[in-house]
């Protein structure tokens, strides 16, 4: 593998090591890919990505969740949430993820990544099948009324700005590779999901 992207630091050298994906997948029996849940704040995407973890998870695949609301208590706590620093939350998951995929690991995460550009730039990082893009469509209107943390009464308040779906634009997906309705019950869509991810091999056991 080959890192050829300009950086602030040129006078570095790709190391290939001994170990790489492929082993890491024989021994786990299973691909490793990205399930990139997006969607509106209170869509759904956590509670899905979740669920959809633990039925991986139970079925003895390797697996780990990154979830917006997490990462930014930590790698992520220096970004805001304009356009710029969004841009730069996606950037870093897309290369978290990666490694997590040559890791071995079926990673899930669950992040707005309102921009259709930052998501695609993910699924080129990755190698063809690897990126799973999941849209979570739940109409602005029901997300609103649930407001699990109360922040879409306070954007509406004018007490917090830039909020994706109120003064901030969400770009939904034209064609992803999983569309879920927001209103189905968890249950369906993980159904659903779990269907489809048979065609990429995750499900049942994986052979070469
Ligand atoms: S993203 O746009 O950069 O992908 P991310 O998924 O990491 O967003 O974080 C979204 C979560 O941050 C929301 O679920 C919500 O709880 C919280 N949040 C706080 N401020 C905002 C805002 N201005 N817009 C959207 N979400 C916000």
């Amino acid at each position: 593998m080959s890192q050829d992207k300009v950086s602030a630091s040129p006078n570095i050298v790709w190391h290939s090591h001994a170990l790489d994906r492929k082993q890491r997948e024989i021994m786990n029996g299973h691909p490793a890919l990205v399930i990139w849940f997006t969607g509106l704040s209170g869509s759904g995407k956590s509670t899905l990505a979740g669920a959809l973890e633990q039925a991986l998870f139970s079925q003895g695949i390797k697996t780990y969740l990154l979830d917006g609301d997490n990462l930014r208590h930590g790698l992520c706590n220096d970004l805001g949430f304009s356009e710029t620093d969004r841009r730069e939350n996606i950037r870093r998951v897309g290369e978290v993820s990666k490694l997590m995929v040559d890791a071995g690991l079926v990673v899930l995460t669950a992040f707005i990544s309102p921009n259709k550009t930052e998501r695609q730039k993910i699924r080129e990082l990755m190698e063809e099948g690897q990126f799973i893009e999941v849209h979570v469509d739940t109409p602005l209107k029901v997300c609103e009324a649930r407001d699990p943390k109360g922040l879409y009464k306070k954007a509406r308040a004018g007490e917090l700005l830039n909020f994706t779906g109120i003064d901030a634009a969400y770009e939904a997906p034209e064609q992803p590779d999983v569309y879920l309705d927001g209103l189905q019950p968890v249950e369906s869509s993980i159904e659903k999901l779990l269907f489809i991810l048979k065609n990429y091999g995750i499900l049942p056991a994986y052979t070469q």
